[in-house]
């Protein structure tokens, strides 16, 4: 019998005119992991993640979800799965607080599940919903702040926020922690670690810190191409992955200050 993964691509392809961002990309993805995708700039990644929200449609390949093909569905129709992504670039508005951001994107979910007449809908209970959320966060006290005036860590974690309103089976988190110092890094790793509790998450990191700190397992992508999978351990001593990812003297590094 063959394993079945929560998320799963067989031959996942894109290219743009001629050029293969992703080539044959057989990405396996279990239920209850932490994932991460890795590798160089250019590797393909994003491209990935395009595909499996359906930003993009693929040339080739498939995308399932619990065994099931999605390769044709639509971004909403996946959302409604619960397969949802929280943006890199700040998908919050600025010129509302931190509680009507979550508010919005609560309203939205329950537009998209069309339970809207339900009395768990009026206003006070959204309220207590997003407050609730917020807190999730760590960002309780923030909830009456113009998002403008908040910290950038804060509001990447606003954005973690405004996902979980979606009630996302999986979470895609793309560089969750990228442009953070050391101390918004170690908060987002403890959020990413307390959301993830009875979810799946995968997620693309630069920081292998983060990475070895957080994820059950790591895909590597280079050229486009799976170069390696396995857990942090294995990845880590792959020659072929230091090579082409870390580079032997990045992979030292980490190793001296483990
Ligand atoms: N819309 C596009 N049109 C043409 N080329 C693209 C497009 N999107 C991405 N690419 C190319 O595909 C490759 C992979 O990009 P990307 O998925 O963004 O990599 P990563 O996220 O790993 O840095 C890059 O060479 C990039 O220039
Ligand atoms: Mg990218």
């Amino acid at each position: 019998m063959t394993q079945e993964f929560i998320l799963e691509t067989r031959g996942l392809t894109k290219e743009f005119r001629g050029f293969t961002a992703v080539d044959d990309v057989n990405l396996q993805v279990q239920e209850g992991h932490i994932h991460a995708l890795i590798g160089p700039n250019g590797a393909g990644k994003t491209t990935v993640f395009n595909l499996l929200t359906k930003f993009l449609p693929p040339t080739r390949g498939e995308i399932r979800y619990r065994g099931k093909p999605i390769t044709r569905m639509k971004a909403n129709e996946i959302a409604r799965l619960g397969l949802v992504r929280s943006f890199q670039i700040s998908a919050v508005f600025g010129h509302m607080t931190a509680l009507e951001n979550v508010r919005v994107a609560l309203q939205r979910k329950l537009g998209t599940s069309f339970h809207f007449w339900k009395p768990e809908s009026s206003l006070d209970h959204l309220n207590a919903r997003a407050l609730e959320l917020l807190d999730q966060v760590g960002l309780a006290e923030y909830a009456d702040v113009l998002t403008v005036e908040m910290p950038y860590g804060r509001k990447r974690a606003l954005e973690v926020a405004t996902t979980l309103a979606l009630e996302p089976t999986v979470m895609l988190l793309d560089e969750p922690t990228q442009g953070m110092g050391a101390e918004d890094v170690d908060r987002i790793v403890e959020l990413i670690r307390r959301v993830s509790k009875g979810r799946t998450v995968l997620m693309v990191e630069h920081n292998l810190s983060v990475v070895s700190r957080l994820c059950d397992r790591i895909t590597v992508l280079a050229r486009g191409s799976v170069l390696a999978e396995g857990d942090y351990q294995a990845v880590s001593k792959n020659p072929q992955v230091r090579e082409a990812y870390m580079g032997s003297d990045a992979a030292a590094e980490e190793e001296a200050s483990a």
